[in-house]
């Protein structure tokens, strides 16, 4: 499974990378907005970071627009892709884009037909939303099983991004069905590397080590 941090921040995003396990970045408005920089020159300064796909939202609601604001983002890297919200604009947005060579991450997935809908129009990834179902008493990983059962039910290649990932129960939970990809916000990375056990045993392991003769 690849591993993509959820966040516009360079300093999380250089420390991931350098942990060599950061295989790509996805944004969205919400987590540019945290970062107090010029939007453009962020994304140019991420995208010389991270040696994968970094995911760019298209804001515009009209066609139109979207196709420009994506045109536009898309020139700032070869790695850009352009995050399209699913609603019958978005499609018409990914079916163009797909027809330019530029990439797609569809997002707010909340059901498999929008998954499927996404597919068909050419979408390179759908991102399901799993902590905002859970949020609301649903059920976020069986909506991944979902999409998982029917894109290999018609070998549908659009890969699967595990999106709103709240806890490591939901990273270890994407690994087990097979999601393409898991994006999780940076504080779930060190959840995600920590144990009790793993502590003691370094502790245990130092001290004993202080008794050898060197
Ligand atoms: O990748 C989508 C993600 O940023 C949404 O996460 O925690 O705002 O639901 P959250």
């Amino acid at each position: 499974m690849k591993i993509f941090l959820d966040t516009a921040n360079i300093e999380e995003i250089k420390k991931g990378v350098e942990y060599g396990i950061v295989n790509g970045v996805t944004t969205n408005p919400s987590l540019i907005s945290r970062e107090n920089q010029g939007f453009l020159p962020l994304i140019k300064e991420i995208t010389s970071i991270v040696p994968g796909p970094v995911s760019v939202e298209v804001t515009a609601k009209n066609f139109e627009e979207m196709i420009e604001q994506a045109k536009t983002y898309a020139k700032i890297s070869e790695n850009v892709v352009i995050k399209v919200p699913i609603n019958m604009e978005g499609l018409k947005v990914i079916k163009k884009l797909s027809d330019l060579n530029i990439k797609t991450n569809t997002t707010l997935i909340f059901s498999s037909s929008q998954a499927l809908l996404a597919a068909k129009a050419g979408a390179s990834y759908v991102s399901p939303f799993v902590g905002r179902i859970d949020d609301i008493s649903g059920d976020g990983m069986g909506l991944v099983q979902e999409i998982i059962q029917i894109f290999d039910n018609y070998s549908i290649e659009t890969e699967i991004i595990v999106a709103s990932v709240r806890h490591p129960l939901h990273f270890v939970q994407s690994a087990l069905m097979g999601a393409d990809i898991a994006t999780v916000p940076f504080s779930t990375l060190s959840k995600l590397l920590n144990h009790p056990l793993t502590d003691i045993g370094m502790e245990k392991f130092l001290k004993d080590w202080e008794k050898v003769e060197k």
